[in-house]
């Protein structure tokens, strides 16, 4: 993977991805938990954003949280033992190349992960590998295409285009959120449901106009200006005159949206098939 851009790598990356878990954590995850005893792989778990979350929710489920970077589990650890969590296991692995046994979790998790990968329905087939008869498959997803706002701006749409770009030149797809349903699909499991997440934000929600349109959308847009210049995708006036308009639908009559696609499969039982 180029250096670009790649989540979960760099400090202010992993402040961006925090913010986004905190803001974004009833919208995302209140439909989410796991009964007592549960074992829950969590497939890159990055610094443990959604990890607290999870196992603080399911207090009475057992995680397993693997990341491929040991720099990013080594903080998920520190985050997870801050908040006094004893449920959760984390590891060194790589999603291709897991060390567990056939069928040997309940519940499969995935979260802002399939946006990185080059091969994601080989990713999810291989995790539902692991995954026990009747198991049930999480997958979240975001995609840049989704975002639209007031007042519109062709100078945001190009800077936003850049981050895809930069992405899909990473072997990445930050457009992968319409596709979760065939994702899962393809990747073998059943009674496959997605439901939409829109985020929208306007004055009236100041903690998400902080902590989504600018600490989490704008904050990654800003941090693609090096490399997207580099790249010759863009000028820097060009940029600077995105970001700029994405400011501007924080102000009192502006309006941002986003849509993160969360959704659900389950692995057929024995016989089922
Ligand atoms: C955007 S972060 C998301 C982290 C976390 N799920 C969250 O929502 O905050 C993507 C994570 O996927 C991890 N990752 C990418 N490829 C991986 C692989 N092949 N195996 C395990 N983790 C991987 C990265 O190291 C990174 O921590």
């Amino acid at each position: 993977m180029s250096d670009a851009y790649v989540h979960g790598y760099r400090p202010r990356e992993n402040e961006r991805l925090s913010d986004q878990a905190g803001t974004l954590v009833e919208l995302l995850h209140a439909d989410t938990a796991y009964p007592p005893k549960a074992a829950v792989l969590e497939a890159g778990c990055g610094v443990g954003a959604q990890t607290v979350t999870l196992a603080a929710r399911s207090p009475d489920a057992r995680f397993t949280s693997v990341d491929v970077s040991a720099d990013s589990v080594a903080r998920a650890r520190d985050r997870v033992g801050s908040a006094g969590l004893t449920n959760v296991e984390l590891r060194h692995a790589d999603i291709f190349d897991l060390p567990f046994a056939a069928e040997s979790f309940d519940h499969v998790f995935v979260c802002f992960v399939l946006e990185h990968l080059a091969r994601p329905v080989e990713a999810l087939a291989t995790l539902a590998r692991l995954l026990a008869p009747g198991g049930s498959m999480t997958v979240i997803e975001g995609d840049h295409g989704s975002a639209y706002f007031h007042p519109d701006s062709a100078a945001a749409h190009a800077a936003i285009d850049c981050q895809v770009q930069l992405q899909a030149a990473a072997g990445g797809n930050a457009l992968i959120g319409r596709e979760v349903y065939p994702l899962i699909v393809a990747a073998g499991l059943d009674a496959v449901r997605v439901r939409p997440r829109m985020v929208y934000v306007d004055a009236s929600r100041p903690e998400l106009i902080d902590g989504f349109t600018r600490k989490t959308f704008t904050a990654m847009i800003e941090g693609v200006r090096e490399p997207a210049i580099a790249a010759g995708l863009i000028d820097a006036p060009g940029l600077d005159a995105g970001v700029r308009a994405l400011h501007r639908t924080t102000e009192a009559d502006g309006v941002f949206c986003y849509t993160f696609f969360k959704g659900v499969g389950t692995k057929a039982s024995h016989g089922e098939r």
